[in-house]
């Protein structure tokens, strides 16, 4: 099949999450400007450079008339924390994304423990065994089909990162051992449980 977004799909639910797979989890931390915590999952997360290293979510929309909370803590304070999503701690994850108002702590909601980060001001997440202190860089505003409304990309540098020791395996960091979650489509999810390694590609090809 094929079609143009802008002319629809004609299946009974969207295809497009399945056809961008698997997205992992940024677990962004944040704080407004009175210092009230909040924490929200976003699938729309990647690393996008190496050096120095940057990451980037995408809050879309607006819901009840007005933005998600993590663009406008981060807006406001100019700093986040990206911390990692797991497979074990899938079900606080999908707690922390209720639309709750901004004055909701959703680390208290979750039973989930705020500890200090290094370097800003955002709490980090105690159960998670990685976190990406983040300072913003950018946020770049895209259209969205409703004129009145916009998608953003938020672009932060990693200015500090922190592992949890027990998933370091003689210098290396251990995939199988994180278990990061990821979306699928619609409403599913997957975990990394299985790892290859292959090197690149050298120039010129070598015979097989
Ligand atoms: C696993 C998962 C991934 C999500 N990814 C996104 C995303 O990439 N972009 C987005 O706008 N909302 C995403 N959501 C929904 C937000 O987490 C939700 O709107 C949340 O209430 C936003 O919180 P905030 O207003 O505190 O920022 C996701 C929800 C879940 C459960």
């Amino acid at each position: 099949m094929f079609y143009r977004p802008e002319d629809g799909h004609g299946l009974p639910h969207d295809p497009m999450s399945a056809l961008v797979m698997p997205r992992p989890v940024g677990w962004i931390s944040s704080q407004d400007a009175a210092g009230r915590r909040n924490l929200a999952p976003f699938a729309l997360f990647n690393l996008v450079a190496y050096q120095p290293p940057h990451v980037m979510f995408a809050p879309t929309g607006q819901a009840g008339g007005r933005f998600k909370d993590s663009l406008n803590n981060v807006e406001a304070t100019g700093e986040f924390v990206a911390n990692m999503a797991t497979w074990a701690l899938r079900d606080a994850v999908w707690h922390t994304s209720i639309p709750a108002p901004s004055d909701v702590d959703e680390f208290e909601l979750a039973g989930l423990t705020p500890i200090p980060a290094t370097i800003v001001a955002p709490p980090r997440v105690k159960e998670s065994p990685v976190h990406l202190e983040c300072t913003h860089v950018q946020t770049i505003r895209l259209p969205h089909v409703d004129p009145d409304n916009a998608n953003h990309v938020v672009i932060g540098k990693v200015v500090g990162v922190h592992i949890d020791d027990s998933v370091i395996t003689d210098g290396i960091v251990s995939e199988a051992a994180l278990e990061p979650m990821a979306r699928l489509g619609y409403l599913n999810y997957t975990r990394v449980t299985e790892v290859h390694a292959k090197p690149f590609p050298t120039w010129p090809p070598k015979k097989a």
